[in-house]
């Protein structure tokens, strides 16, 4: 029992860090670390989530939603700064909680770091493919069937269907494009984001500057629905679910930490990078917001497209150009989500290569590219498989509840260190420990519960399946153990 829980020292993962055969190149500077962390967060969650979240739960007051769950994400993201910027090794959360809660919670963590990453990845590629359609139909005439356009399977009601579609086609090939491209380097990838994070964030300020003009206060008010008598419909409870949902919006964030071992200098960047780049996120979240939902009225948007759908409807023609360019913002927007995702992913993967939790193979690093180039594609291929087959509504919210239990752990985790290794040099310190922990703690908690209760039974068995790949491969071949 008491090997379940061994720890790894610090010192211990700082030294295996640097013991491969082929280092990864260290190239990120801070800015490309904000750029990265803007890249991964933009995405769904503001083109589509803050219009649903409105309409179902919030009203105009999903600006609120937004601040709150903010608040979560900025108390965990302190957190996670203070452990990126001490052991800044790729593993992320699934790393500091080798060093504070054991290796079983750690495997159990990076396990559900799939979720947030590989599953979350393929959920978004899958929206991106939603918006190619009609943009290869409005630019280009080209019209796609549905036959390949969509996976063969569906889930409506609880139950899996089949459609007469084969396969999303769309979906895998921005998978495997974007897979090439993190296997060919870090650089190169990091370039890409910054083109995709120049487009959609100077769509979206003229989209906040140009429907600023647009905004009626009749649909701004009042601005905190009263509550309809059910839990979670508008009113406080409205602001809380909203927050639940809209979480997603902010997922990815910490993906930037599992560039530690890329970056030039982790110790200071890392903050920089994480805190910096939910700021910006945050501004622009709640400034969509309320331009959003002072343009038409929060009942109607629960559409496809709600920035598109709330343009339309004001400015008509007026604003054809800026609707067009909304639809390649969200394209440019959703490929860098999917880029980030697929970036953290195999250098989790790697790290538990690493420590012998999984096969050896995923540890190697290419040795001209210096990215993990077999996990790259392996996470590549699983992700188009999953993207290009199976029914993804199921996951949206598993994978916010994963991410969320994932911040749990690290608040947590950083109240346990400073217990545990109070001595360790620590570059970054977070502030008002063991406060600032337990609030993103209960923040993070809070938001995991007004989400469905199947939800979380999906959760605890794709734990289960976790439990039970540790026990048949990763406990025999752990490194630790072995040692
Ligand atoms: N935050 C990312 C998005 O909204 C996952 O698409």
């Amino acid at each position: 029992m008491n090997q379940l829980f061994r720890t790894k020292s610090v010192e211990r993962l700082l030294q295996e860090s640097t013991e491969g055969k082929v280092p990864l190149k260290r190239i990120l500077t801070r800015w490309n670390l904000v750029s990265l962390g803007i890249g991964v967060v933009i995405g769904t969650g503001i083109f589509v989530l803050t219009g649903h979240a409105a309409a179902d739960y919030a009203g105009p007051a999903v600006a609120l939603s937004y601040l709150l769950s903010g608040l979560g994400c900025l108390l965990a993201g302190l957190c996670y700064a203070e452990y990126a910027a001490s052991l800044p090794i790729s593993g992320s959360a699934y790393t500091y909680c080798y060093a504070t809660l054991g290796e079983f919670v750690a495997w159990i963590i990076g396990w559900d770091l799939m979720l947030e990453y590989l599953f979350a990845a393929a959920t978004v590629a899958v929206g991106w493919s939603k918006h190619f359609r009609p943009f290869l139909h409005d630019f280009f005439g080209i019209q796609l069937t549905d036959k390949w356009c969509q996976a063969p399977l569906d889930y409506v009601n609880g139950q899996i269907t089949f459609t007469s579609s084969q396969m999303n086609i769309p979906a895998v090939v921005l998978v495997w494009l974007v897979t090439a491209l993190l296997v060919v380097g870090i650089k190169e990838s990091a370039r890409f984001n910054n083109i995709m994070v120049m487009i959609k964030v100077t769509i979206i300020l003229l989209v906040i500057g140009l429907g600023w003009r647009y905004i009626n206060m009749d649909n701004l008010t009042p601005f905190i629905p009263k509550n309809t008598g059910e839990l979670g419909q508008y009113g406080w409870s409205g602001i809380l679910k909203g927050a639940g949902v809209i979480f997603f919006a902010y997922i990815g964030f910490d993906a930037i930490s599992t560039a530690a071992q890329e970056t030039k200098n982790p110790q200071k960047d890392m903050f920089w990078g994480m805190i910096g780049s939910l700021g910006i996120c945050a501004v622009l979240f709640v400034g969509m917001s309320v331009v959003l939902c002072g343009m038409v009225s929060y009942k109607e948007l629960h559409v496809d497209a709600p920035v598109v759908y709330a343009l339309q409807k004001v400015a008509g023609d007026d604003l054809k150009w800026l609707r067009m360019a909304v639809e390649v913002a969200v394209l440019a927007g959703l490929s860098s989500v999917v880029l980030v995702l697929l970036m953290g992913q195999p250098r989790i993967f790697m790290c538990m290569a690493r420590d012998g939790l999984l096969p050896a193979v995923f540890a190697k690093v290419h040795s001209t590219y210096g990215t993990p180039h077999i996990t790259t594609i392996f996470t590549g291929f699983i992700c188009s498989m999953l993207a290009g087959f199976l029914p993804l509504n199921l996951l949206g919210e598993l994978v916010s509840i994963g991410t969320l239990l994932a911040f749990v752990v690290v608040c947590i985790g950083i109240v346990v260190l400073r217990k545990t290794r109070p001595d360790m040099p620590r570059p970054y310190r977070t502030p008002w420990v063991p406060f600032l922990p337990i609030a993103g703690a209960l923040i993070c908690l809070a938001q995991t519960l007004l989400l469905p209760a199947d939800t979380w039974m999906r959760l605890i068995i794709w734990l289960l399946i976790g439990v039970a790949v540790y026990f048949l491969y990763g406990r025999k071949h752990s490194k630790l153990r072995n040692s």
